[in-house]
């Protein structure tokens, strides 16, 4: 039934919104919420292994950040959006899942500037199942096309503006591949929803936190493994020679967990095979995981 209301979407699962739980199908906002209007909103997606957020202060913390830096104010403290997000968590009818967490600047006349005096935000959770990354991508990898990163200059924020992400990630799927991996000024930025990782010489390299690349929460989680597995770590401007020319690359988010990337624009990441950081690093993943 609800399939017949929203394409894809085959349970009626509840979802929050502005303070109640309703039923998906019955879950409605206004059309002048600023998030419909002008994408004025900010998102969380945080993975849940056996019913538990995984890094959940992490995604809190990237969330204060994101609201502040376009200063949408709440009254929630991290400690209510943490519960927010285990309340969905709990209530999923999965045990695997991801808890979506989406803030607008609330529902006002369409009118570019805040509204003033501000309006009560908008506050939705969804959830959804996790499924766990395939076999195959794991052990054969992904093959991307470079693009053009066409997008803002706060791609720090995790804006629910997504028209540029949508965009890049089509590019990819028209040229029958998993992914792009965009380039700004020459220098690598990230994949349509993930974060791009090098590996040379045995050492993992990164993009600087800045804002040109959303910090991933497994940026921390990646700098940790490497800590711990003795791999050197750096964050650094990496120039599209050096990425094209890696060892290894792989890319990493709260869906897709780390995956390997074997090919970009039809030519193979040096020999085309997943290579042994990565299977170390996958390795280490996934023991955090399992002592969750
Ligand atoms: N995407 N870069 C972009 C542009 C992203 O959208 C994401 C996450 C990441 C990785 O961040 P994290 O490790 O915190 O998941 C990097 C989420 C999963 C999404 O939009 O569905």
């Amino acid at each position: 039934m609800i399939e017949a209301l929203i394409p894809g979407v085959t349970e009626d699962v509840d979802v929050y919104l502005n303070g109640d739980f309703v039923p998906l199908s019955e879950a409605k906002i206004s059309v002048l919420d600023r998030g419909f209007i002008f994408g004025d909103g900010i998102y969380e997606v945080v993975p849940v292994y056996r019913r538990k957020p995984f890094r959940l202060e992490q995604h809190v913390a990237r969330l204060m950040r994101s609201l502040d830096k376009i200063a949408l104010y709440t009254s929630n403290t991290a400690e209510d959006w943490q519960h927010l997000m285990t309340l969905m968590a709990e209530r999923a009818p999965w045990e695997n899942s991801l808890v979506y967490l989406q803030v607008t600047r609330g529902v006002a006349k369409r009118d570019h500037p805040f509204p003033n005096p501000p309006v009560k935000p908008t506050i939705f959770l969804m959830s959804a199942p996790r499924l766990a990354p395939k076999a195959q991508e794991i052990n054969q990898g992904l093959r991307t096309v470079s693009m053009v990163d066409m997008r803002w200059l706060h791609c720090d924020i995790k804006s629910v503006s997504l028209l540029g992400n949508v965009l890049s990630k089509q590019y990819a799927v028209d040229r029958g591949v998993d992914d792009v991996i965009q380039f700004r000024d020459g220098n690598l930025s990230e994949a349509s929803s993930s974060n791009v990782w090098v590996v040379k010489n045995g050492k993992v390299l990164g993009p600087q936190k800045d804002n040109l690349v959303l910090e991933g929460i497994r940026y921390g989680l990646i700098e940790e493994l490497c800590r711990a597995e003795g791999i050197p770590f750096e964050l650094r401007a990496i120039s599209k020679a050096e990425v094209v020319a890696a060892d290894e690359l792989f890319l990493s988010s709260a869906t897709k967990e780390i995956l390997p990337i074997v090919e970009l624009d039809g030519e193979p990441i040096a020999n085309g095979a997943v290579g042994p950081i990565y299977k170390q690093l996958k390795q280490a993943y996934n023991q955090v995981l399992a002592a969750l």
